[in-house]
């Protein structure tokens, strides 16, 4: 970062960890299972497969190609393509880091029942347990000002772990806690899925998923909710793969890279739910609750749906109960990491400040805003602000990202960034798909992303969302006004 040695991978090694931990996270251990269930099981791997060539993947390129060619921060790189457009980083940067706030969050509770697993402390009502014991929600908004002590201690241990990472330099710091952690995220996945294999009623349930629906395919929700799942999945937009590709030494092959990357995401996420749905096949076997009601996503599935399957497990349970909440943990630190990573690089770079400093910064108004969801009214406003920032800001900033590379900045630039050291090439297809298909599905998403955040909304959930517009228009205009201390930042790449 500024004010020292600019920050390069020591090996391709490192980058791919570092990229794959970024992707895998809580969107592949609790999101994809229940898209896949509930668009059609097998055959939405057809859309799902189509939408990870034709845009995950391309989209990726985009931000590889962007990363490695100018070599800065998101901010810098925006400004270069047009003065104008400078506001529009810090407009995704802040929704990142918003998104951030309450994913902390997340893992925070995670990070709880890594602990309570040992001795399945939920009792036999994990519901209740875990909306009023460990939650302590309240119903009205009121409830905002009861701190739940034990939530926030978790929180503020996930940002603590997340400083210490993100001030450390980039090899010792992301690098290594990826290569320690991705391995072992692996080898607990195939420990829980080979268990989960030898389950009583396991094969009704992975063959549930794997079962096509073929009449699914002719619905568009299908197409984009497999479009959805891969934006979420591959974390597109977040400026994410930009900031790692932007540390990549001359050289590197950004095609090849990508598609490992891409693959190990998706492959984890659909060897994962071969896991999930054998563990709710037994647990449908075993308690005679109907498989559809098993099926839930988020917060329900961790939390409560699987300590309800580790209740009637056995002593396995004392075994894989703490490796499923630790691989959600693993999962859930290095997502964080590549989240703030983008954010501390631009702040350091347009603010001269050192990567200890703005890490630093970061992370204290990170840990600030994360303590509201550590209240009484924490859930209630944490669901707001992930329909609200995931289904309407972000896709939102991906349009713009999209429509900035691909028509205002010379594409023809990235192709050939992209080509010159590939074994594998692109082309003009590419170029189509990033000016004109990838905004319209996008566009897709972002009006039905309007619609279903807007019907489920009352009162306070729309204030919430007010406030957050208001937020997310005026603060990005502040960091644009604010003059840079750092006098290169005005200098346009060339
Ligand atoms: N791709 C990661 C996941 O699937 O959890 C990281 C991530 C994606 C975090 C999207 C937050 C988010 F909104």
């Amino acid at each position: 970062m500024t004010g020292e040695k600019k920050s390069e991978w020591n090996s391709n090694l490192t980058f791919i960890l570092a990229m794959i931990g970024s992707a895998v996270g809580l969107g592949n251990i609790w999101r994809f299972p229940n898209v896949l269930y509930s668009n059609g099981g097998g055959s939405f791997m057809i859309p799902y497969i189509v939408s990870l060539f034709l845009l995950g993947i391309s989209f990726v390129l985009v931000e590889y190609a962007v990363g490695y060619k100018f070599k800065t921060s998101l901010s810098k790189i925006l400004y270069t393509v047009h003065n104008k457009l400078e506001p529009v980083a810090w407009f995704v940067l802040l929704i990142v880091f918003l998104i951030t706030t309450y994913y902390v969050c997340v893992v925070g509770w995670d990070l709880i029942y890594v602990i309570l697993s040992f001795t399945k402390a939920w009792g036999s009502n994990p519901d209740i347990f875990f909306s009023q014991s460990v939650l302590q929600s309240s119903d009205s908004i009121n409830g905002i000002f009861t701190i739940v002590p034990a939530v926030l201690a978790s929180v503020a241990a996930i940002w603590f772990a997340s400083w210490m990472i993100l001030r450390t330099n980039l090899n010792d710091g992301i690098g290594k806690v990826s290569k320690i952690l991705l391995p072992l995220l692996c080898i607990i996945v195939v420990v829980i899925v080979a268990y989960s294999l030898t389950l009583p009623g396991a094969a009704s349930g992975y063959t549930q998923i794997f079962s096509p629906d073929w009449s699914a395919l002719a619905n568009p929700n299908v197409w984009l909710a497999a479009f959805g799942q891969i934006v979420f999945s591959l974390s597109l937009g977040m400026a994410i793969a930009l900031t790692y590709a932007s540390y990549l030494p001359e050289g590197s092959k950004l095609v090849d890279n990508a598609l490992i990357v891409a693959f190990s995401n998706s492959g984890f996420e659909v060897f994962n739910s071969i896991g999930i749905f054998s563990i709710l096949g037994f647990m449908a076997l075993t308690s005679g609750i109907p498989f559809n009601d098993l099926v839930t996503e988020g917060t329900g599935l961790a939390f409560v749906v699987f300590p309800q399957v580790f209740n009637i497990m056995g002593p396995a349970a004392s075994v894989i109960g703490p490796l499923f909440f630790l691989c959600i943990l693993f999962a859930g630190i290095t997502s964080i990491m590549a989240l703030l990573e983008g954010v501390c690089y631009s702040i350091s770079e347009k603010f001269n400040f050192s990567r200890k400093k703005s890490a630093t910064v970061v992370c204290i108004v990170g840990v600030v805003i994360s303590s509201i969801f550590a209240t009484g009214a924490g859930s209630m406003i944490l669901g707001v602000f992930d329909a609200f920032l995931n289904n309407f800001a972000l896709l939102f900033a991906v349009l713009l990202e999209c429509i900035i590379f691909g028509w205002v900045y010379d594409f023809d630039e990235l192709i050939a960034t992209l080509n010159e050291n590939s074994r594998i090439t692109v082309g003009k297809t590419w170029k189509a798909v990033i000016k004109c298909i990838l905004p319209i599905c996008i566009l897709g998403l972002w009006i039905q992303g309007i619609y279903s955040t807007l019907s489920t909304g009352d009162s306070i959930s729309i204030t919430i969302m007010a406030i957050l517009t208001v937020v997310l228009i005026i603060v990005p205009f502040i960091f644009t006004k604010l003059p840079a201390r750092n006098d290169d930042f005005y200098n346009k790449i060339q």
